[in-house]
């Protein structure tokens, strides 16, 4: 169902509530542990919207800003660098408004897609964040997303709001066919949804947000019947990961439904260049999912993949899928790097801690040999830790 975009202001629906939580749980480890970089920070809501929804609900803006306030008051560090900038197309005003109370930001009004280099450009050698929560899919170019990462920032970190089966809708409609096998749109209201129509122009539009024209072959398939419309879209958004992944190291893509046996209704894709920030994007959705389930009443929200038959993948399957993937390294890798290529694999699929444990257990049945840097504590014991980072290194290898 399409509609006007000044309701989505109105209310805060679930939808953005999921959202600005996972933004929100995220954010907070990610800003303490960027400020020990010592290197400014550049945190930027490229669709920020009003700041504060109609019915006084915080939206991104007032959330992020709150976490910032959060951290700064509560860091020993003596001094802190951040620079905070709020991108919206209609809502500049309300956002000067609503953002009254927080000195130093930076508002544009105008398109994400046409002001972000300029406000990136003198931004060189700083940590950059940048919060993508469009309505559509029409402003996410790949190419913009690829010269991020060029290497001028000293960090570039994306959380992209991926309307996955909005992309499918327009791709089959590109290529003369429906997407009509799928029920997601029937609760999920679009707000200015892009509509392609069947021309050339719509083909180079769509291949320049997806990053190439893999896309074509999925919609072709589904065409032929090969693959039903939900298939199409997991295999849309796999292949979008994959080629997020030439420019970031770290892509990680998490379905998003809001009850149990649920489909997912759209994706947040998390991209990074840093093991650590993925491995820190799983354990906060895996220690906020309390909260999260809260925000739903009458369900239980879902984050987890499920398979086919919508069950929810077990342990044994996480411990299976993690054996089959570290058996891949038979020379001695950092944990923290082999960790993140598997969530990236198979997704949140279980917390970092779990994940290690039963790494703990395949080195005590001699099919893992871990390596610890330092290997002695002060008091000359063998060292136990599982995280790397503060001067601590741990690397693993496979055995048998
Ligand atoms: C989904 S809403 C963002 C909601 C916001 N993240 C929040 O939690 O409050 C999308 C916003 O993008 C804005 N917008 C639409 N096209 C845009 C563009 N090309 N560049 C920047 N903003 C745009 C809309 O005005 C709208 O406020």
């Amino acid at each position: 169902m399409a509609k006007r975009n000044d309701d989505f202001f109105k209310e805060k629906k679930p939808w953005s509530e999921v959202k600005d939580e996972l933004l929100g749980c995220y954010f907070k480890p990610y800003v303490s542990k960027i400020l020990h970089t010592y290197k400014p920070l550049v945190y930027v809501d490229c669709f920020a919207g009003k700041g504060k929804f109609d019915d006084g609900k915080p939206g991104s803006p007032i959330i992020a800003l709150d976490i910032i306030n959060e951290c700064i008051s509560s860091t020993k560090m003596e001094t802190v660098n951040i620079h905070t900038c709020f991108i919206d197309l209609h809502y500049a005003s309300d956002l000067k408004n609503n953002l009254k109370g927080y000195p130093g930001i930076h508002i544009i009004s105008g398109r994400f897609e046409d002001e972000i280099e300029k406000y990136l450009s003198d931004k060189v050698g700083c940590n950059v964040f940048l919060y993508i929560d469009p309505y559509g899919i029409k402003a996410l170019q790949c190419s913009l997303f690829d010269s991020f990462a060029t290497g001028k920032f000293y960090s570039i970190e994306l959380l992209i709001n991926l309307n996955s089966f909005g992309f499918m809708r327009e791709a089959c409609r590109a290529l003369g066919t429906t997407y009509n096998d799928v029920s997601v749109f029937d609760d999920l209201i679009e707000y200015e949804p892009t509509i392609m129509d069947i021309s050339e122009q719509s083909i180079v539009e769509l291949n320049e947000i997806a990053g190439g024209d893999y896309w074509q072959d999925i919609v072709k398939d589904y065409k032929k019947h090969k693959i039903n419309g939900y298939e199409a879209e997991a295999l849309f958004a796999e292949k979008y990961c994959a080629r997020l992944q030439q420019s970031y190291t770290y892509v990680l893509n998490m379905p998003l439904r809001i009850k149990k046996g649920q489909r997912p209704k759209y994706r947040l894709i998390h991209a990074t260049n840093h093991k650590d920030g993925c491995l820190l994007m799983v354990d906060n959705i895996c220690n906020r999912w309390q909260a999260l389930q809260k925000i739903q009443t009458d369900g239980q929200l879902m984050l987890w993949e499920e398979n086919c038959e919508n069950q929810i993948i077990h342990e044994e399957d996480i411990e299976k899928k993690l054996i089959e993937h570290l058996s891949q390294y038979t020379s001695y890798t950092s944990l923290h790097e082999t960790l993140a290529s598997f969530f990236m694999k198979h997704g949140v699929i279980c917390s970092t801690s779990k994940a290690k444990d039963i790494i703990k257990n395949l080195q005590k049945g001699n099919r893992i040999d871990i390596i610890r840097n330092p290997s002695r504590t002060k008091k000359g014991k063998p060292t136990n830790f599982m995280t790397e980072g503060k001067g601590q290194t741990v690397h693993i290898r496979w055995l048998s």
